[in-house]
């Protein structure tokens, strides 16, 4: 899981771990001893039964697998095919009476799409470090490869930014319900940056504007416009000044065309960029309902150039469409439903024209904080939900946005917001095990005997002992026959 490109059993006896040795690069070992010692409580010792390199060749991403039962080979054309080499074959352990074995296989394997990522929204509930690197291992044993960072929303602002230091001195200490907040320093910041690195994923951070800047307006009231509070339909109603702990969307706005604004959104983009490795700073650009669709256009315009003279590639939202002035090749993120309104659509469609790409994160599909069965104690519904593991697995991503087709789309993506997410435990109830339907979405191919509903529900189950010994606390949902 997600399934290979090419995979089959070769008819040998299967490869016995008792006793086994592994050797080659160092960091793919210690991780391949650790998943061993988690998964069987055994410790691989130092010699060539398994054997793990790489060799430079094939397309980005991928590797080879060779089991027998005299070894193991796996060679991967960089650090992250070997690396995803590695999780294929923490999969493939079994128990066979009183032994762990692996069997017999031999799989070629590489991804569909390049960007491969999940979303954690650490503004409305703020999420430790801890917390997030624990996010990053089980997105990473997956084969997801971005961590989007929702770093700021009308709740809090949750990175340390030098130049605006008031950002997180007064913007960042309470969350919905009026949960304790928090933010990350940048040492935190740059931990978490190297952290998801050692697992082959990349960070995208993003600050949500001209909407969503609610908590900006608790540091710079200045650059803040008024609440239209007309807009809010669920929620509690926001009072300009106040820390806003409520659920309500779309009811804030950045003064647009003030050169105190345009000063801010240079300074934060300039000390993101500075901080970020990755190519990617996505500025938001949803739900601005209370910004004027003039004042709007303008501020993608310029946040757009402004992320784009820094020389990373802009992100946003896909209302950004809306704004002729966009920056080339900026990232369009899709977050209609399955079938979008024509509007949707539309503005999806703007990036492609402007030779940017599309990130697919239908919201009725792949929205992780969508409740998964009715009874669910946590998430919401908004989105068509309930949302089944079914539903999630069940769409096609150049079947969605008429004129998008595989060139065009750059990955796909899974939100976790977390209006209702606290803890870790709240995150395996909602990302678990729809997580592994979008994994399979951005990496398998799009046909093939095994991508059916029947075999990835089936292939779902099969994990169940594996999650259980990486301490993920995922529901066992119906629609899985769980292996025990
Ligand atoms: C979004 O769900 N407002 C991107």
């Amino acid at each position: 899981m997600p399934f290979p490109i090419d995979v089959a059993l070769t008819g040998d006896a299967p490869f016995a771990l008792s006793g086994a040795t592994v050797t080659g690069d160092p960091d793919a070992a210690g991780q391949l001893r650790a998943l061993v010692r988690t998964r069987t409580g055994a410790e691989l010792g130092a010699g060539d039964d398994i054997a793990l390199t790489v060799d430079g060749s094939g397309a980005a991403e991928s590797y080879r697998l060779d089991v027998s039962a005299t070894g193991i080979r796996i060679t991967g054309a960089d650090a992250a095919g070997l690396f995803y080499g590695v999780q294929t074959l923490g999969q493939l352990i079994r128990r066979e009476g009183d032994s762990w074995v692996v069997p017999a296989v031999r799989a070629v394997d590489a991804p569909r799409f390049a960007y491969r990522g999940v979303m954690l929204d650490v503004a409305r509930h703020f999420h430790d470090v801890a917390t997030v690197r624990a996010y990053i291992d089980r997105a990473a044993c997956l084969k997801l490869n971005v961590l989007h960072l929702h770093l700021s929303d009308d709740q809090g602002w949750r990175l340390e930014l030098r130049s605006r230091p008031e950002l997180t001195a007064t913007a960042s200490a309470t969350a919905v319900g009026g949960a304790a907040g928090g933010f990350y320093t940048q040492d935190d910041y740059r931990q978490i940056v190297a952290y998801a690195a050692s697992r082959h994923m990349t960070v995208v951070p993003e600050f949500d504007m001209p909407g969503h800047t609610h908590a900006v307006g608790l540091a710079y009231p200045e650059i803040a416009a008024a609440p239209v509070v007309e807009v809010i339909t669920e929620g509690s109603i926001p009072v300009a000044g106040e820390p806003y702990t409520g659920i309500g969307v779309g009811f804030s706005s950045l003064r647009i065309g003030d050169e105190a604004t345009d000063a801010f959104v240079r300074d934060v983009f300039t000390e993101l960029a500075d901080l970020t490795p990755g190519p990617w700073l996505h500025f938001g650009g949803d739900e601005s309902l209370g910004t004027d669709p003039e004042d709007f256009a303008r501020f993608v315009a310029q946040a757009s150039a402004v992320i784009a003279g820094l020389g990373k590639t802009p992100v946003a939202w896909h209302e950004a469409g809306a704004a002729s002035g966009l920056a080339p090749g900026t990232v369009g993120q899709f977050w209609g439903f399955v079938s979008p309104t024509d509007a949707a659509a539309r503005h999806a469609r703007a990036f492609a024209e402007r030779g940017g790409r599309l990130i697919l994160s239908p919201a009725d599909a792949i929205y992780l904080d969508m409740k998964p069965t009715a009874d669910s104690a946590l998430g919401l519904t908004w989105a068509n939900g309930p949302t089944s593991l079914a539903r999630a697995y069940g769409w096609e991503p150049t079947e969605v946005v008429d004129g998008v087709g595989e060139e065009a789309i750059l990955g796909v993506e899974a939100p976790l917001w977390t209006e209702t997410v606290a803890t870790l435990d709240d995150i395996d109830a909602l990302a678990f095990p729809r997580i592994a339907a979008a994994a399979e979405i951005a990496w398998s191919p799009a046909t093939g005997a095994e991508r059916s509903w029947e075999s990835f529900r089936g292939r779902v189950g099969g994990l169940g002992p594996l999650w259980t010994n990486l301490d993920i606390h995922f529901p066992a949902l119906e629609e899985v026959p769980w292996t025990t």
